[in-house]
């Protein structure tokens, strides 16, 4: 088949699944994903002709990580979402073996795409072009090649990811790189017209030896003078309550200073998601507020994922979350238009007292809010059911932990994550559940855990238990919505 006819059965494999879904239990209903093929980071997130923008890699020739696309939709009110459409597919001498990750920045009428095209040769040594696409309100868009040819000497060509950000006039780049004796770092790049870009230094951190690769990074304005930097480091050692994932995403807050490029004071690293299955976060901002999308996923762990047996595809995207800076940590929070998805209320209750409480419900597509006094006791346990199987959350008041364990699953992966959490009073959980996705922000997003689960049986109840009488202050359920792609 010729190129033209393969994007064509693409396109209309698209539009048969969407006219024709198929009952699969697993299929999330409002989180961003695909029906074939493997979805990772978000790229390109903007808001841009009235509406936002959602890029992200694709391959949509099978479940693995190669052949990387940009897919996009759009929406006004992430209910409504746009089919979902290949915009740039790897096919040029500058990124024929991948259109990789980055980021967008609207610049008068156009919205300016930049990615990283990634080349190997028959020995697989790899080239990494920096390149720029100018893509338009009517939906057409010019791939214009390169504009940063080859990484700077004393850096290997694991060079990616530009993501584009503003000061005093100057357009800055951030991208992310190995150093020859392999450490992850961050480079600036500047530009006066956002076409030429001359080379700014590499960022000064204090995480000189701090992973042997940084991708995605995100350098976001907090406040007057606070930028935190996002990023996500390869290569962090595992500990009892931090960076247990493979890969880790996480930020630091500091002083940037741009003439020294230079991020000076800095908060130590804060991981942004302490569940099984975030990764690669991107930032945009939309009337000053920063809001975020992650990829619920990992690299390398694909094993961790039936749905590419039993589905054909894998990955979706997190909500959008808005990110708060308070007491030099980033609070998360669904966005406010997440609240769209709100169908019906299905439960509202206020100072229950019970020995423990059973919530069952009628789909796995809900939002709870749950308000858990914890003066007099010291331990919840609350149980996620599907017959009989369940994945526990566990939180110790004394120990300050928290832990997720999906060792009562019987498909997809395993094991626990364990993290640090401070509790006075009580014990506050949002928590949006999908078909195989669940979100959990605790404490008014002091954290969030984001994992994946492939329940044998489409079936949901909430269990929730302490050592003591159990006293809710207040529990709200929400049935929700699926999105629509028209
Ligand atoms: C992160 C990442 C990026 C890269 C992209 C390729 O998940 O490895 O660094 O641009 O995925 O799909």
């Amino acid at each position: 088949m010729s190129g033209k006819d393969i994007y064509s059965r693409i396109q209309q494999d698209l539009n048969n699944y969407y006219s024709n879904k198929d009952n699969n239990i697993w299929r999330n209903n409002f989180h961003i994903e695909m029906p074939f093929g493997l979805v990772n980071d978000p790229n390109g997130l903007s808001y841009y002709n009235d509406k936002f923008h959602i890029f992200y890699q694709w391959n949509p020739f099978g479940c693995e990580h190669k052949n990387k696309h940009w897919a996009s939709v759009k929406t006004t009110d992430f209910v409504n979402f746009t089919k979902p459409e290949i915009i740039l597919k790897p096919e040029d001498w500058f990124d024929k073996d991948g259109c990789y990750s980055g980021g967008a920045y609207v610049k008068d009428d156009t919205l300016k795409l930049f990615y990283t095209g990634n080349v190997k040769d028959e020995n697989n040594n790899r080239e990494s072009y920096q390149c720029i696409v100018d893509y338009h309100k009517d939906g057409t868009f010019e791939k214009r090649g390169p504009v940063i040819l080859k990484q700077p000497e004393g850096y290997t060509a694991h060079f990616r990811d530009p993501m584009i950000f503003d000061h005093h006039g100057i357009y800055y780049m951030v991208l992310g790189i190995q150093t020859e004796d392999l450490k992850g770092r961050a480079l600036i790049y500047k530009s006066e017209d956002i076409e030429k870009w001359k080379f700014a230094g590499e960022l000064k951190t204090n995480m000189n030896d701090f992973g042997y690769m940084w991708e995605c990074p995100n350098m976001i304005s907090i406040s007057d003078n606070k930028y935190a930097f996002l990023f996500s480091p390869q290569g962090l050692e595992a500990e009892e309550f931090k960076y247990q994932n493979i890969y880790q995403s996480g930020y630091v807050i500091g002083d940037l200073d741009l003439h020294k490029v230079a991020l000076n004071h800095h908060s130590e690293f804060k991981e942004l998601d302490m569940g099984f299955d975030f990764y690669a976060p991107q930032v945009f901002n939309h009337y000053g507020q920063n809001i975020m999308l992650g990829w619920v996923g990992m690299p390398e762990e694909d094993a961790e994922y039936p749905s590419a047996t039993n589905g054909g595809w894998m990955f979706p995207l997190t909500l959008p979350r808005v990110l708060e800076y308070k007491d030099n940590v980033l609070y998360q929070k669904p966005f406010k238009l997440v609240e769209n998805l709100r169908e019906s209320q299905a439960l509202s209750v206020k100072d229950v007292i019970c020995d423990d409480y059973k919530l069952k419900l009628d789909s796995r597509n809900v939002e709870i809010n749950l308000d858990l006094d914890l003066k007099e006791s010291n331990y919840v346990d609350l149980k996620f059911k599907f017959n009989d199987e369940y994945i526990s959350l566990i939180y110790d008041k004394k120990l300050e932990v928290c832990i997720i364990d999906r060792n009562n699953m019987k498909l997809g992966g395993k094991g626990i994550r364990k993290f640090k959490l401070k509790v006075e009073d009580s014990l506050k959980l949002h928590i949006l559940i999908d078909n195989s996705v669940i979100e959990i922000y605790y404490q008014e997003g002091l954290e969030t855990t984001t994992f994946m689960y492939f329940p044998k049986e489409d079936k949901l109840e909430v269990e929730i238990k302490n050592d003591d009488k159990l006293k809710i202050n207040q529990l709200c359920v929400w049935n929700l919505r699926g999105v629509k792609y028209e």
